[in-house]
């Protein structure tokens, strides 16, 4: 039995990624909202928490140098170069400076995000008892990957690459994932042994395997639950299936919690959500960054929120856009509605179509229904806000508030000159340019009388 007394794991992502035909390094493409490198790491530190270690990540990078490094940094990894991509076993011997004979290693490809951390936590436990372990597939299609060389009581005695297989060995179709745990001491031991005598010409790092057994140490395999798990990203399309198969993944956590999908396949959540008792959400919705939805909130179609808080019962109608908004209990919001970062809308709050509202507190009750522009204010309670109404924020260099007091009724196609307020209970009449305070309870108008010309005739078109 190897106990380990740490977690190591390194990560490998010096590949080019080539058929990504991208400026953007391989490992750098996002999948749902983070990026391929984001996604291993997670899992990885993840990994640690559920094991109660605080693993040790190394991301070996070379392609894409600096952007990689910096973001495995940023992500309290240690970055290690391989300056030239000479074979997986290469790329974990730049690692083994770092690596102690009682660490637990575990090898993870940037490229392969949507491992499970299940997977990983029964690949570390058989590295307690096997010197290496291997995570390997039965796929319908082998074809490219090396193959699982077993023996005629079914121990795994060796993986051959598809390059340097024989017609026998390229029909098994037990393929070899490339996720491998070894021990510490194994690894040290072994790995200077690698030489690179292939058809590639590479340190292949599944040589290990054929030495662990010449040793008579013994190897273990970890069949993954399914492919997606498995499936790593070279293409825009594989980049696609593995968007799809998370999108789908995450839908189901969220129906499993109680979430109502009108349809898993078109829903996208691009962050974490959290999600009340009895929310509904229809078809086309996107969710980005931290979305938090109260109980019984109802999100229409062609939705997109991002980093929002909704409370209770709120209903947003078809074609809302909420970003960086706290919405308050009760509150509907659209349909087309815009609302912009920095707001907080009241309970009960109605904001209608055409109705954008920018780092504005909007308070209880009140309504804005029709093509509206609220920036920059303080909305109190039970306003009125008519169609058409703009509050003008900007004056081409520095932005205003406008003030708007409880029960206030703004007629329609005011504009509001910031920095302007109204007082609590004041109207004001359709058409208004407000320039200064209108007074509380007061009915404040500021367009000339109407007149009625008598003797006014169209002109005539000249014959
Ligand atoms: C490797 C395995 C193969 C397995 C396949 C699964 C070896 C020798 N072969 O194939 O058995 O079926 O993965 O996909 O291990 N990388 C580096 N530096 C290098 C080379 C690769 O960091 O010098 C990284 C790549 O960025 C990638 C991963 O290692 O994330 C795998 O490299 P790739 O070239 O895709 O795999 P193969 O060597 O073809
Ligand atoms: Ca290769």
């Amino acid at each position: 039995m190897f106990v380990a007394k740490r977690l190591h794991i390194c990560v490998l992502a010096a590949g080019q990624g080539t058929r990504m035909r991208s400026d953007l390094p391989k490992v750098l493409q996002p999948l749902s909202g983070k990026t391929l490198l984001e996604h291993v790491v997670e899992r990885a530190t993840e990994l640690g928490r559920q094991l109660g270690k605080e693993p040790l990540i190394q991301v070996i990078y070379g392609h894409g140098g600096k952007l990689v490094s910096e973001l495995a940094v940023q992500l309290g990894c240690i970055a290690t170069e391989q300056a030239r991509q000479l074979g997986t076993g290469h790329a974990v011997m730049q690692a083994l400076p770092l690596i102690r004979p009682e660490d637990a290693v575990l090898i993870l490809y940037a490229d392969v995000p949507l491992l499970g951390s299940e997977t990983l936590e029964r690949m570390v436990a058989s590295a307690a008892r096997n010197a290496v372990v291997v995570l390997t597939a039965e796929l319908q299609d082998p074809a490219g990957y090396g193959r699982i060389l077993r023996d005629v009581r079914g121990n795994m005695t060796g993986i051959v690459e598809h390059k340097d297989a024989t017609d026998d060995q390229l029909s098994i179709r037990e393929i070899n994932t490339g996720i491998m745990a070894v021990q510490g001491e194994s690894l040290l031991r072994l790995l200077a042994r690698v030489g690179n005598h292939n058809s590639q010409g590479e340190y292949y790092l599944t040589d290990l395997i054929g030495l662990a057994v010449a040793e008579g140490l013994p190897v273990g395999t970890v069949v993954a639950p399914d492919e997606v798990e498995i499936m790593g990203v070279n293409d825009k399309l594989q980049l696609a299936t593995a968007e799809r198969a998370l999108q789908y993944r995450q839908a189901m956590q969220l129906m499993r919690a109680g979430v109502t999908l009108r349809d898993p396949a078109r829903f996208d959540l691009r962050g974490t959500v959290t999600a009340g008792k009895d929310v509904e959400i229809d078809v086309n919705v996107l969710l980005e960054g931290q979305v938090s939805l109260g109980n019984r909130v109802r999100i229409g179609p062609n939705c997109v929120i991002r980093n929002a808080v909704l409370d209770d019962d709120v209903v947003i109608n078809a074609n809302t856009l909420v970003d960086g908004a706290h919405v308050g209990a009760g509150a509907q919001l659209g349909p087309f509605a815009r609302i912009r970062p920095g707001t907080e809308l009241g309970e009960g709050a109605r904001i209608g179509n055409f109705v954008e509202i920018k780092k504005s507190v909007f308070g209880r009750g009140s309504k804005a229904n029709h093509l509206a522009y609220v920036g920059d204010a303080e909305v109190g309670n039970n306003v009125n806000i008519g169609a058409g109404v703009i509050t003008c924020n900007y004056d081409g260099a520095n932005k205003h508030k406008t003030l708007i007091g409880d029960d206030a009724f703004i007629g329609s196609d005011c504009q509001l000159v910031a920095p302007v307020e109204v007082g609590a209970g004041a109207t004001l009449g359709a058409g208004t340019t407000l320039v200064s305070q209108a007074p509380a309870g007061k009915l404040t108008i500021s367009r000339p009388r109407q007149i009625t010309i008598e003797n006014w005739q169209r002109p005539k078109k000249q014959p």
